[in-house]
């Protein structure tokens, strides 16, 4: 990739993920520029530290939002191009045995919201987005209309565990109350899965006797600081590739997954 490339990113609280991002791009060890910054809450704290760097932010409120919905959602606007049973068809954020009426509730008022992210990001081009500390799921309407070229995907996420452990919306707390004696950080570009796509990057810590929740949290906060900005480094430099491998099992079935495969840079 020749030339700087232009990341959108979209955050939930303090931003620290964003500011590293920020920070690396800054230092030139990211070939990159944050174009813009969103939130679904308006309280982010992340959203002033953004705006003092002079980038563009937005807020979509998804918390009012959905709680118009539930008040009426015969009232409510969905998109006009919003096809359900595509979206339905695609989803795997719920099981297949899960309430459908809940499903189709939360598929609607999701992209009501999601409707409203695509046209504040409107103005902008970019390369990639990052989720910086988004706390929400993204469903296959909006993922599709920004993976928009066949195979290249570019909504990368940072999870606080070492997935495929422990995804959801707490990390750092399902890892210490299970027992674990190593956690970690995952950096990984969504699919229309929860925390359940192609692994990017991981960084891992030990846990002792004398860690608690948030000495835990502490350590793994700083190592996704650098994990992040480097994985978006990788892409920055066109280093990564999604790829389909099967694998035969002893079972005689076989299994399929889409993984990254990281270039190494030419020696020089
Ligand atoms: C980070 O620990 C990030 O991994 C986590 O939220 C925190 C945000 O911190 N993200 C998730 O749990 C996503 N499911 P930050 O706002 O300071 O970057």
């Amino acid at each position: 990739m020749g030339g700087k490339i232009r990341i959108g990113a979209l955050i939930s609280g303090g931003g620290s993920n964003l500011q590293a991002i920020m920070d690396a791009c800054e230092n030139g060890m990211i070939s990159g520029e944050i174009v813009f910054a969103g939130s679904d809450n308006p309280a982010a704290s992340g959203l002033e530290k953004i705006r003092s760097r002079r980038i563009p932010t937005f807020v979509v409120d998804y918390g009012s939002i959905i709680k118009q919905f539930k008040k009426g959602p015969d009232k409510a606007v969905l998109p006009e191009d919003f096809d359900l049973d595509d979206v339905l068809a695609k989803q795997s954020l719920f099981a297949t045995d899960s309430d459908p009426e809940k499903v189709r509730n939360f598929l609607m008022t999701r992209a009501v919201a999601e409707a409203k992210l695509l046209e504040a990001m409107e103005p902008y081009t970019f390369d990639l987005l990052v989720l910086a500390g988004f706390m929400r799921n993204l469903t296959p309407y909006f993922i599709d209309r920004i993976n928009t070229v066949p195979g290249s995907l570019r909504i990368m996420n940072i999870h606080p565990a070492l997935l495929p452990a422990f995804p959801g919306i707490d990390g750092y707390g399902d890892t210490f109350r299970y027992g674990c004696k190593v956690g970690g950080c995952t950096v990984h570009f969504v699919d229309y899965g929860e925390d359940s796509g192609p692994i990017i990057g991981q960084a891992a810590y030990e846990i002792t006797a004398d860690d608690t929740i948030e000495t835990i949290r502490a350590k793994g906060l700083k190592l996704e600081w650098s994990l992040y900005s480097n994985c978006v480094r990788l892409f920055a430099e066109g280093l990564l590739q999604t790829v389909r491998m099967t694998h035969p099992l002893k079972n005689g079935r076989t299994y399929e997954r889409t993984v990254v495969k990281i270039t190494l840079p030419p020696k020089k």
